[in-house]
């Protein structure tokens, strides 16, 4: 019989060194397989005489579990070794955005949105909202527009069939503007009421800058003091902010809505050039909203008594707002959800709007 010490050691030198688990199992074949060094010399053991066979027998039996035992630590070794590579491959750094050249984009209205709400917020505003499809009443009517009156024309005006009745005046609309979100405020609340409306408006329009659907911002605020002069002040202090200037030049224009009075419409100083529209300087002007003292009547439709409170209200469109500021020249593409423009003009989701961290984020990352 071979020299079993010399083995035991070239066979846990072996084992020992196995580089992993797949040589170690093939190792464990070699010597333990049914064709194995160990397995064939334990067959062996029959063809010696009794006395050697004991002896024999025992001093295998030792090195078969010796060996047993190098096998079981070095698959301990090899398992953990095995485990740490497996956990270093499969590493995610959650630090880094998943796949950046996919990371999608915010659009241009939705941080527009987001500003706008900044800002107000920061004013106390809180949001208010109402349904795209309204009813006569509170589209026209409360708006001190009732039926047949001329101003209705003004809004080209998209109708909805009422299955429940032929009437025309009981016909439904898209809302053509957030107006009617006054009223719904003041059904529900009584004032104080300091509200923002964003949302989506209709009309039966469609060039550069114009389309069927598009955004608005209503504003209200409704008290026992309230005058033209608050209305004006909250509005400069909007535009500051929203064009991240210091300063602004603004003029009111005198204005007709039916549901303001006085009405008025607000320019902001601007410098238009051949190629170039700089806001905030220069002799020229741009109109940007429309606002006025909630009219009376309106007060009344919403159950607010005229004599007691008084209010301001504005109304701003926002694509046009986010055309001037992110120097976006046709309103079409806001809506062909063209994966190259939102590219270039979206913005990053994380970069969130507040009026401490930054508004705009220096004009979207995609710049
Ligand atoms: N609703 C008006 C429009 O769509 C804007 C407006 C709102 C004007 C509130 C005055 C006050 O043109």
């Amino acid at each position: 019989m071979e020299n079993t010490e010399q083995l035991q050691k070239e066979l846990t030198a072996e084992v020992t060194a196995a580089a992993d688990m797949k040589a170690l199992e093939e190792l464990r074949v070699a010597i333990l397989g049914k064709k194995g060094r160990i397995t064939e010399m334990m067959k062996g053991l029959g063809a010696m005489p009794a006395e050697e066979r004991k002896e024999a027998g025992k001093t295998l039996n030792i090195l078969k579990s010796k060996v047993e035992e190098a096998l079981e630590s070095r698959k301990q070794v090899l398992e953990v070794q095995e485990l740490n590579a497996k956990l270093a491959d499969e590493k995610i750094d959650v630090t880094l955005p998943v796949r950046p050249e996919k990371q999608g984009r915010i659009h241009p209205v939705s941080k527009i949105f987001e500003e706008v709400t900044a800002i107000f917020g920061e004013m106390g505003f809180s949001v208010a909202e109402g349904p795209d499809i309204e009813d006569q009443f509170h589209n026209f009517n409360a708006l001190n527009m009732p039926a047949n009156h001329p101003a209705r024309q003004m809004q080209d005006t998209f109708y909805i069939p009422n299955p429940d009745s032929e009437d025309k005046d009981d016909s439904f609309v898209v809302r053509t503007h957030t107006s009617p979100v006054q009223i719904r405020t003041m059904e529900k609340q009584q004032p104080p009421i300091r509200i923002i409306a964003p949302g989506r408006t209709y009309r039966s329009d469609y060039d550069a800058t114009h389309t069927p659907m598009f955004h608005q911002v209503e504003g209200l605020v409704i008290g026992k003091d309230i005058t033209m002069a608050h209305l004006k002040g909250c509005l400069y202090d909007f535009v500051k902010a929203f064009f991240e200037l210091d300063n602004i030049p603004v003029r009111y224009r005198p204005s007709f809505f039916p549901f303001t009075e006085p009405s008025a419409e607000m320019d902001i100083g601007c410098l238009k050039s051949k190629n170039e529209l700089k806001i905030g300087a220069g002799t020229d002007w741009l109109e940007i909203l429309g606002c006025g003292m909630v009219h009376p009547n309106v007060l009344c439709a919403g159950g607010i008594d005229p004599d007691v409170y008084q209010g301001f209200a504005f109304g701003v469109g926002l694509d046009r707002l986010a055309m001037l500021k992110y120097g976006i020249p046709d309103l079409r593409t806001f809506f062909e959800s063209d994966i190259r423009w939102l590219k270039h003009y979206g913005f990053v989701p994380l970069d969130i709007s507040s009026m401490t961290g930054g508004l705009s984020n220096n004009g979207g990352a995609a710049r």
